[in-house]
């Protein structure tokens, strides 16, 4: 399988940090240097369903696929529009595709989760193409009175096309359940069988712990495909990583021992997107022309599980 062509849409409503300071005991200084991030876009009058369709438009026109070439469609996604249907049901009519279309919760390695299916649905001969749509609204997720939490996010959607190829090489997923540390809670219902049910409650995060596990295990991952793979780190163009705090990348990157140049980042103008994140960046590398041919590009990602995610690509 590979990647055929990428697409992405954010929302136009920037905040910056400042922003949040007129309404949070926080300030741009803490944010900036704890994070990285400056300034986010957060859905207003928009809806993440328009973001999605703009993403997958976008993906099609890029991979100069037509719509009714494509066999699937996966969304990733930790809150769709709706609980039912799935967005990706929702955004076919947009978008002109007449396919089946399944989301896919995998956190913030939803993107990287969806590759792995597309990759068994290619393989199967069952699809030859396929779009994959990570689009996420962590806005109505967080909790806009809690400081710690609400000013790391954002919402943004990118998309790719996959069809039948040889440009991704590996990808692998570990897991270690950790609700205590990273974890958001549906509503109960109002079924009257029901004995105590846990009330709602937005995403609540232990960061530190969350910090920890992110920098020892996208280090550990990283290093242990690039050595199945008989690879130096200096042997990758670009590490994409999820973008979740600057200091994450800046960590796992001095452990690699690699340059700069080979770890991008659009953390400072998105905040933190969950599985949007990897699919944006790629879109952005791809239309700033730095996805040549034979280009060797690490994926990985982690979030809620707690898990990892870890792709190899070759372009
Ligand atoms: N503004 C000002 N002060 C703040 C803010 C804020 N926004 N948030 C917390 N503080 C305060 C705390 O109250 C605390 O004050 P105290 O010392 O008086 O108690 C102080 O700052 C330090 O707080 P810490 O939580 O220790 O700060 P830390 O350096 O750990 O940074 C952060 C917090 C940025 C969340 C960091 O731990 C982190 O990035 N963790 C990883 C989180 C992550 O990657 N999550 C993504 C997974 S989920 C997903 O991707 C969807």
């Amino acid at each position: 399988m590979k990647i055929l062509g990428t697409g992405s849409a954010l929302p136009k409503k920037v905040v910056k940090n400042d922003d949040l300071a007129a309404f949070l005991d926080t300030n741009d200084e803490w944010i900036s240097t704890r994070t990285g991030i400056r300034e986010r876009r957060v859905l207003s009058d928009e809806t993440l369903q328009s973001l999605a369709e703009r993403a997958g438009k976008a993906a099609l026109e890029n991979a100069g696929v037509a719509p009714e070439e494509i066999d699937y469609v996966l969304v990733t996604t930790v809150q769709a529009e709706t609980m039912s249907p799935a967005l990706a049901c929702d955004i076919q009519n947009a978008i002109g595709l007449k396919c089946m279309g399944m989301d896919i919760n995998g956190g913030c390695t939803g993107f990287i989760a969806a590759l792995a299916v597309a990759e068994g649905l290619i393989a199967s001969g069952r699809a030859k193409k396929i779009l994959i749509v990570s689009a996420e609204a962590l806005s109505r997720f967080a909790d806009w009175t809690d400081r710690s939490t609400c000013v790391l996010f954002g919402d943004a959607a990118g998309a790719a096309v996959v069809g039948e190829g040889e440009g991704i090489k590996d990808i692998r997923f570990a897991s270690e359940p950790r609700r205590d540390v990273l974890c958001a809670s549906t509503p109960p219902g109002n079924s009257p069988f029901a004995v105590d049910p846990a009330p709602a409650q937005y995403l609540k995060m232990q960061g530190q712990e969350v910090y920890k596990f992110a920098v020892s295990h996208s280090f550990r991952d990283i290093r242990e495909m690039l050595a199945y793979h008989d690879l130096q780190p200096e042997d990758i163009d670009f590490y994409v990583l999820h973008q979740a705090n600057m200091r994450i990348l800046e960590a796992v990157r001095t452990r690699l021992k690699v340059d700069e140049g080979c770890f991008p980042h659009n953390i400072e103008r998105t905040g933190n997107t969950s599985s949007a994140t990897i699919p944006v960046l790629l879109d952005e590398l791809n239309r700033a022309g730095k996805l040549k041919p034979g280009c060797r590009v690490i994926l990985n990602a982690f979030g809620a599980g707690l898990c990892t995610g870890t792709a190899y690509l070759e372009l």
